[in-house]
C-alpha cells in the first residue's frame, strides 16, 4: 500500500517536513557573507548543490529572506565552508536567529581567516573553502535560489590523498528529516557500466 500526499491540499508546513524527509541526504553549505557595513555572517544551508561544472557555479536556498540573502544581494560574493563532522555544535549553533548585525563567527566562538578573492572570511577550522561571486539569483514562492560563479577553491593537504581530497578525512555532515543529521556511512565504490561491456558482461554474474 502507498500513501498519497498532495501538496495543494496541504498547509505549507507538513508539506516542507514531508519534502526535506525523503531529499536526504543533503550536503551542507556552510555559507559565510559580509553585510554592506562590514559584519561578517555564517549560517548552514542544506538546500545546496552544485549546477554547472564550465563555469564552476554552486547553489544554495534561502528560505525566505534571511542575512545570507540580504549580504549576497548586497555585496555579491559569499564563501561556502566545508560542513565536517568535527564541527557539528558549531555550524548547528550558527544557524541561531541571531538579529541582523550580530556576527555568529563572534557570538559561536569561530575563527575566521581572510579569503583570496571574495570580501566574506573564511571558517578557519573547515577543510574547504569555495570562495564564490554572486552569477545571479532565482526567485521561487517563498524561496529565492543563490547562484555563485567559484572564483577560487581552496582545501586543507590534511584532507587530501593521491592530490585528492578523500571522503575518509572529510568527513561530512549531512542534513536530513526533522532535525536529524546524518555522518557517512560505508562508502561504495563502482564504476559506471558502459553499455558495450553491459552487452559483453551480460551472465557473467549480472543475471
Ligand atoms: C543543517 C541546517 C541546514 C539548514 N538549511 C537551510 C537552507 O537550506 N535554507 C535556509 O533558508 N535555511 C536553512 N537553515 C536555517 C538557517 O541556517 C537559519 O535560518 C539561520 O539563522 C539563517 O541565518 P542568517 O539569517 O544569518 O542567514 C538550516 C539550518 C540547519 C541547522
Amino acid at each position: 500500500m502507498r500513501i498519497d500526499f498532495d501538496p495543494e491540499a496541504m498547509d505549507r508546513t507538513p508539506f516542507y517536513k514531508l519534502l526535506t524527509s525523503v531529499v536526504v541526504p543533503r550536503p551542507i553549505a556552510w555559507v559565510s557573507t559580509m553585510s554592506a557595513d562590514g559584519t561578517a555572517n555564517l549560517a548552514p544551508h542544506s538546500f545546496y548543490s552544485v549546477s554547472c561544472v564550465s563555469p564552476p557555479i554552486v547553489q544554495f536556498t534561502s528560505v525566505g529572506r534571511k542575512d545570507s540573502l540580504r549580504n549576497v544581494e548586497e555585496t555579491g560574493e559569499f564563501v561556502v565552508n566545508f560542513a565536517p563532522e568535527r564541527l557539528f555544535e558549531e555550524v548547528n549553533a550558527t544557524a541561531t536567529d541571531f538579529p541582523h548585525g550580530v556576527s555568529e563567527f563572534e557570538k559561536v566562538g569561530i575563527e575566521q581567516e581572510t579569503s583570496l578573492r571574495v570580501k566574506p572570511p573564511r571558517v578557519a577550522a573547515s577543510p574547504v573553502a569555495l570562495e564564490c561571486v554572486l552569477h545571479g539569483t532565482l526567485g521561487l514562492g517563498d524561496s529565492t535560489v543563490v547562484f555563485g560563479r567559484v572564483v577560487h577553491a581552496v582545501v586543507d593537504d590534511a584532507v587530501m590523498a593521491d592530490g585528492h581530497p578523500e571522503i575518509d578525512r572529510l568527513k561530512p555532515l549531512a542534513r536530513l528529516g526533522k532535525n536529524e543529521w546524518g555522518t557517512t556511512g560505508e562508502i561504495l565504490d563502482r564504476a559506471r557500466i558502459r553499455y558495450a561491456d553491459w552487452e559483453a558482461g551480460r551472465g557473467e554474474g549480472r543475471g
